[in-house]
């Protein structure tokens, strides 16, 4: 019975002593961290592109849970982007997004609310068309985004649980 106890005791102690910075006090104080200033394509790449896709999968498998779930990551993407980079080529990202993007996201919403495949499969076509009427408007017609065809997410299951 004594043993446990000791056990989780000396458990404590360790992770004490681990907290302990095990900088001495004549060693060279540690170099700041650089604030990692993302650009409008990485926001783009990390936080738009993966949600979009994921919605079309999960589109594709009526998985309504997920898909209330992910439409609302995308939308804080969104917000995020626009705080992270308020203005571009002195366009003020937020009016962009609440011009284009985000009428077809409350479209999307509502057909994923009324669980109805046909006007979800419109909301997700003009979702993806209004991410290129932006790139076109911003001079980034080379940017051309479609429902994707596969999955590049191999380790996530985009098929509603039972
Ligand atoms: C406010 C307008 C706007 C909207 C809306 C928008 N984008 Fe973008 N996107 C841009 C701009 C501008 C760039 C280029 C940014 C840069 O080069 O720094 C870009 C770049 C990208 C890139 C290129 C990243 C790369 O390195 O290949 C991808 C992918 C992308 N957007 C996906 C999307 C998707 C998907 C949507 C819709 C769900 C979307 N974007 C909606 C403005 C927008």
């Amino acid at each position: 019975m004594l043993r446990q106890p000791a056990g989780i005791a000396a458990i404590a102690l360790t992770c004490a002593l681990l907290a302990v910075p095990a900088r001495s006090a004549d060693a060279p104080p540690p170099a700041a961290v650089p604030d990692y200033h993302p650009s409008l394509a990485d926001l783009m790449t990390m936080g738009v592109q993966s949600r979009h896709i994921k919605l079309g999968l999960a589109g594709k498998e009526r998985n309504w849970a997920y898909l209330t779930y992910e439409s609302s990551e995308l939308r804080n993407a969104f917000t995020r982007v626009a705080r992270t980079i308020p203005v571009y080529r002195q366009i003020k990202l937020a009016d962009m997004f609440a011009a284009g993007v985000i009428p077809t996201l409350d479209e999307l919403d509502a057909a994923i609310k009324a669980k109805d495949p046909a006007k979800f499969d419109a909301a997700y076509g003009k979702l993806t068309e209004s991410c290129d009427t932006c790139h076109v408007a911003l001079e980034h017609a080379y940017v051309v985004i479609r429902a994707p065809q596969a999955s590049s997410y191999p380790d996530q299951d985009f098929k509603a649980s039972k």
